[in-house]
């Protein structure tokens, strides 16, 4: 429809006209029109050159081969490369020398806490202070062990895990399930272990108890229940639980046994990494001096 100068108005319309209402001509400033062009080939130029278009098994590399993956494997590199000398030294010191030096007992720390953030801390807690199941990484009460040599020892090979043949092994009867025990003496057992922590319980049940615990338990924890680290048999006299200390959470463990597994990381892990956490975990304020 060609441009016609309206009547009555000093504008140009394009000719449009519905129920006496025109349309006017205004074009879009030729500033806004080009920038507008120049967008659209930049675009285009951008999606060839970068990688853009989906494909059906990735998107166009485009023709400079930039990636972000390959961005961020160099700058791994290049951290990997400056910590390679510190790495080498942390992966061949003694265990016990670690913390005699002051610059390697830093990098181990703040290294250490980077591991334990990305492969522990979804089982132990992002603080280590752990759950049900999980031991708690903060306090002195230790399964297997609080000196840098037995935490590494850990670490380095598992609990319970198959594919590990150090991982650190002990297994306790489920003397329920089994049969080991009848229910009074179970019962009996519990009420001795309530006893050892100062729990409320049952005077008589647990006097009888105790001797149930002599024969069947003491062997991996103790005549005085306070555990064995030989064992990961944990201390039942203190008030710190694993699994839980109620009459119903001991009824299960004594009755089904527990079998805590976790996975060995020797092999996930570098050497300089394994003993970078083991460190971090015996800072935490638990870990104990070598003897
Ligand atoms: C899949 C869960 C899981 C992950 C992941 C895990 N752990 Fe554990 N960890 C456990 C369990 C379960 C136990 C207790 C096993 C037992 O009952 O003896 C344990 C025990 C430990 C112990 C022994 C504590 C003691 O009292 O002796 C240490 C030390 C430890 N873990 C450190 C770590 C570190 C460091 C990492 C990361 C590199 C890690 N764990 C990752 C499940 C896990
Ligand atoms: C062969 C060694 C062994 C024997 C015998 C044994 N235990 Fe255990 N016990 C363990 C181990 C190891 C654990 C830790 C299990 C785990 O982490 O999966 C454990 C855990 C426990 C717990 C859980 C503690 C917590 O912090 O939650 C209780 C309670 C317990 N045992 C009581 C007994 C009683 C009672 C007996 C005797 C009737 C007994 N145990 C016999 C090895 C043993």
């Amino acid at each position: 429809m060609s441009a016609k100068k309206d009547d009555d108005l000093d504008f140009e319309t394009t000719g449009h006209q519905w129920d006496g209402i025109k349309e006017y001509n205004k074009p879009l400033p030729r500033w806004w029109l080009y920038t507008f062009y120049l967008c659209i080939v930049w675009g285009i130029g951008y999606t060839i050159a970068y990688p853009a278009w989906p494909g059906i098994s990735g998107a166009s590399p485009g023709v400079l081969g930039y990636s972000t993956r390959s961005e961020v494997a160099q700058d791994i590199a290049a951290v990997d490369q400056a910590n390679a000398a510190i790495n080498t030294e942390l992966a061949s010191a003694e265990l016990t020398a670690i913390a005699a030096n002051p610059e390697l007992l830093g990098y181990a720390k703040n290294a250490g806490a980077a591991v334990f953030r990305t492969w522990c801390a979804q089982c132990h807690g992002s603080g280590a202070a752990g759950a049900k199941g999980y031991p708690n990484l903060l306090d002195d009460d230790w399964l297997w062990g609080g000196t840098i040599e037995d935490i590494h020892a850990t670490i380095a090979h598992g609990i319970r895990n198959e594919n590990d043949p150090d991982a650190r092994y002990s297994e306790m009867p489920a003397f329920g399930a089994d049969e080991l025990l009848t229910d009074e003496e179970i019962t009996q057992v519990v009420n001795h272990v309530m006893s050892l922590s100062g729990e409320p319980q049952d005077a008589s049940l647990a006097a009888a108890g105790a001797e149930v615990f002599e024969y069947n338990c003491a062997s991996c924890h103790g005549e005085d229940g306070t555990g064995d680290i030989y064992q990961g048999a944990p201390n039942l006299a203190d008030a710190i639980w694993l699994y839980g200390g109620s009459y119903d959470a001991l009824l299960e463990t004594v009755s089904y046994s527990r079998y805590g597994v976790m996975p060995s990381w020797q092999d996930r892990l570098s050497e300089a990494e394994v003993r970078a956490v083991a460190t971090y975990v015996h800072g935490l304020g638990g870990g104990e001096a070598s003897q």
